[in-house]
C-alpha cells in the first residue's frame, strides 16, 4: 500500500511536492482544512483518508495548531532548567492563552527559557524584549560558545565559497570508487544515532540500478538536548551541501533533499541562501564544472513530529504519506524515497566529507579511538559554565568535556541525559569510565547518541524525568507497533498515577512493560526509551524505590 503510495507521490515527486503543499496551507491558514484536504487529495490523485491521516499527525498542520502566535519550548533542557512557567506567566502578559503553542525544542538549550514567534527563535533574557520582539519581529543574539578541542574537522572558519569549492571539479574528475575508497578508509560512521558506516550505505545505493536516486540529508535534530546541527546549517552550511554533492557523485544521485525541522526557520533560510549561492556560482545544476555532473537540492520543511527523524519515516513524510516506520528490508539505499535507491545520512556525517576529501581518509582514520574515527561534535546545555558547541577527537574523555571545555556545572546536578530521550541517564559516578566514543558509551550501558547533553540538577526528581519521557514518547509514538504505541502510554499512566497519588507501581509489570517495548517494538522509539529508565532504576533506587512495589 505505502509502496504504491510513494509511486503515487513520485509523479510530482520533488517539484510541487504534496507534503510541501501540506505545510504552505497551514503557514497560511494555521492549519489544512478539510476542504484543503478534499482540494489537495484530488490535485495529488491521492486518497482523501491518506492525505487526512498525514495532516492529522503533525503538530504545525493539526487544527489545534490555529491561532497560536507564541510557541514556548517543551524539550527536556528546557524543563529541567525550570524556566518554561515563568516565561509562559511573562507571555500570558502579551497573548492571549489560546494565542500560546507548544514546540518541541527549538535547540535553544545552551540558555533556555526558549519561544518562537512571527517564525523566529529566541531564548534566554529575550523575553523582557518581547514587546518589540511582537511589534517589529526583532531579531535578538543568539550567542554560544563554539570550540574545538584537538582537529577542526567541522568547526573551523569557513574560507568563502570559492576557495571551499575549489577543489570539487577536481574530485568530479576522479572516479565514484576512488573517493568511495576515501570514505571506506576514513571508518567514517553516521552521527544520526546509529554509528553506521557511511561508506557501505553508498556502496549499497551505488549498486543498486536506477536513473533516479537521492541523497536526503537528515537535519530533523529532534533529540531535546542537541543543537550540533543546527549549528552546522546555521554556520557551516556549505560542509553539508558539499559533503551531500560527493555523495551525490559517488552514488549517481542527482537530488540532494535537505530535510529540515520547522523548530529551525533560521536554519532552513540560512540553508537555501547558501544554495541560491551556489546557484549562482555555477556549482549547482547541469554539467558542474563542464564534468558531467549534474545535481540540484530541495529543501523540505518539516511540520512537527519526533519521529520523523528516524529515516523510514522521513522518507514517507517527504512523500506526504503519514510517517509510519517502514518495516526493513527493503532498505532505503533500494527502495528509498519514491521507492527509488535513496541514501539518508545525518547532517554532521555529511558535513565530515569535505576535510576528507581535502585530507584523505587515513587522516581522519588517524583522529579518534579505536573504530570511533574523527571529531564529534557535542552540545552543552545551560546547566554547564560554558554551555556551547564543542568539537571533540573521538575519545576524549567524558571529564575533560565537562570540566575544560564546558568550565563545570553552574549548578549542583546528578546525573546527565546524554544522547537525545532514547540515551542513558549517566550518573555522575560514571563520569570518570566515560570518553566521547561510540564503544565507551556502549560498553558502560549507556549510548552515545548525537552526544547531547542535557543535565538534571540536584533538585530535579528522577521519576518526574521518567513520567516525562514516557509522555514524550507516547505523544511522538508513530503508532504503527503497540509495544511502543501502548507501552509509551500506560508506562506515563503508570507514572503519573505513582507521582499523583499513593499508589505504588508493580515492579514486576513495570519490567514487563519495559522489555516488551525494547524487544518488541519496530524502532529505537519504543525500543530505545527503556535505556534510561532502567539506568535510572539502577542508580537512583534510593529516590525511585518509594513508588514501587514487590521490591
Ligand atoms: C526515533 C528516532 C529518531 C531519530 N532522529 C534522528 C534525527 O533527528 N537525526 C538523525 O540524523 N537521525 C535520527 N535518527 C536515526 C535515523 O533513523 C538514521 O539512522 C540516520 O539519519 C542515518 O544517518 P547517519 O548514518 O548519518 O547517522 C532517529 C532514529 C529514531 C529511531
Ligand atoms: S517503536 Fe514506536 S515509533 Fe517506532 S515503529 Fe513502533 S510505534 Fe512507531
Amino acid at each position: 500500500m505505502s509502496k504504491n503510495l510513494g509511486e503515487l507521490s513520485g509523479r510530482k515527486g520533488l517539484s510541487g511536492n504534496l507534503f510541501e503543499e501540506l505545510g504552505n496551507v497551514a503557514s497560511a491558514s494555521g492549519t489544512v482544512s478539510i476542504e484543503d484536504v478534499a482540494r489537495i487529495s484530488g490535485d495529488f490523485l491521492m486518497g482523501k483518508a491518506n492525505v487526512y491521516g498525514t495532516v492529522s499527525f503533525y503538530d504545525f498542520l493539526r487544527p489545534e495548531n490555529q491561532g497560536k502566535k507564541v510557541y514556548v519550548c517543551n524539550g527536556s533542557a528546557c524543563l529541567t532548567a525550570g524556566s518554561q512557567d515563568g516565561l509562559k506567566e511573562k507571555l500570558e502578559k502579551h497573548f492571549d492563552a489560546n494565542e500560546i503553542g507548544e514546540m518541541c525544542c527549538l535547540g535553544r538549550c545552551h540558555e533556555n527559557a526558549a519561544f518562537s514567534t512571527g517564525g523566529k527563535n529566541y531564548s534566554g533574557a529575550a523575553i523582557e524584549q518581547i514587546e518589540s520582539i511582537k511589534k517589529d519581529g526583532s531579531v535578538v543574539a543568539d550567542n554560544y560558545r563554539v570550540a574545538t578541542r584537538g582537529t577542526a574537522v567541522l568547526t573551523g572558519p569557513f574560507p568563502g565559497i570559492d576557495k571551499f569549492y575549489s577543489g570539487l571539479t577536481g574530485l568530479l574528475k576522479k572516479t565514484p570508487d576512488e573517493l568511495l575508497n576515501e570514505l571506506k578508509v576514513s571508518g567514517l560512521r553516521g552521527r544520526g544515532g546509529a554509528g553506521f558506516p557511511i561508506a557501505f550505505k553508498l556502496e549499497s545505493c551505488k549498486n543498486t540500478a536506477g536513473a533516479q536516486k537521492y541523497i536526503v540529508c537528515n537535519a530533523d535534530e529532534g533529540d531535546p538536548g542537541a543543537y550540533s546541527d543546527r549549528y552546522l546549517l546555521e554556520q557551516q552550511p556549505h560542509l553539508v551541501l558539499h559533503g551531500m554533492m560527493i555523495a551525490g557523485y559517488i552514488t549517481g544521485a542527482n537530488a540532494g533533499v535537505v530535510y529540515i525541522r520547522a523548530e529551525y526557520p533560521e536554519a532552513i533560510a540560512i540553508t537555501q541562501k547558501a544554495i541560491d549561492l551556489l546557484y549562482d556560482a555555477g556549482l549547482l545544476g547541469k554539467n558542474i564544472g563542464g564534468t558531467g555532473f549534474d545535481f540540484d537540492f530541495k529543501i523540505i520543511r518539516a511540520q512537527g513530529a519526533y519521529i520523523c527523524g528516524e529515516e523510514t519515516a522521513l522518507l514517507s513524510s517527504i512523500e506526504g504519506q503519514r510517517p509510519e516506520v517502514r518495516v526493513r528490508p527493503p532498505y532505503p539505499t533500494q527502495h528509498g524515497l519514491f521507492n527509488k535507491p535513496t541514501v539518508v545520512n545525518n547532517v554532521e556525517t555529511l558535513a565530515c566529507i569535505p576535510w576528507i576529501m581535502l585530507n584523505g581518509g587515513a587522516a581522519f582514520a588517524a583522529i579518534g579511538k579505536g573504530k570511533s574515527t574523527g571529531t564529534k561534535l557535542v552540545s552543552l546545555d545551560g546547566f554547564f559554565k560554558t554551555p556551547g558547541i564543542y568539537e571533540v577527537d573521538m575519545g576524549t574523555p567524558l571529564s575533560v568535556v565537562i570540566e575544560e571545555l564546558g568550565g563545570g556545572f553552574r549548578t549542583p546536578v546528578k546525573a546527565m541525559h546524554i544522547g537525545g530521550p532514547l540515551g542513558g541517564l549517566v550518573p555522575l559516578s560514571k563520569i570518570p569510565d566515560l570518553s566521547i566514543d561510540f564503544e565507551s558509551f556502549g560498553q558502560n550501558g549507556f549510548l552515545l547518541g548525537h552526544a547531547s547533553v542535557v543535565c538534571l540538577p540536584a533538585d530535579f526528581p528522577i521519576i518526574k524525568y521518567i513520567e516525562h519521557l514516557f509522555h514524550f514518547t507516547a505523544h511522538e509514538s508513530c503508532g504503527k507497533c503497540f509495544p511502543c504505541r501502548l507501552g509509551s502510554t500506560r508506562g506515563y499512566e503508570l507514572v503519573h498515577k505513582a507521582t499523583s497519588s499513593d499508589y505504588k507501581i508493580d515492579r514486576e509489570l513495570f519490567t514487563d512493560l519495559l522489555t516488551t517495548m525494547e524487544i518488541g517494538s519496530l524502532c529505537a522509539l519504543g525500543g530505545g526509551l527503556p535505556l534510561p529508565i532502567k539506568n535510572s532504576l539502577k542508580y537512583f533506587e534510593n529516590e525511585l524505590g518509594q513508588y514501587f512495589i514487590n521490591q
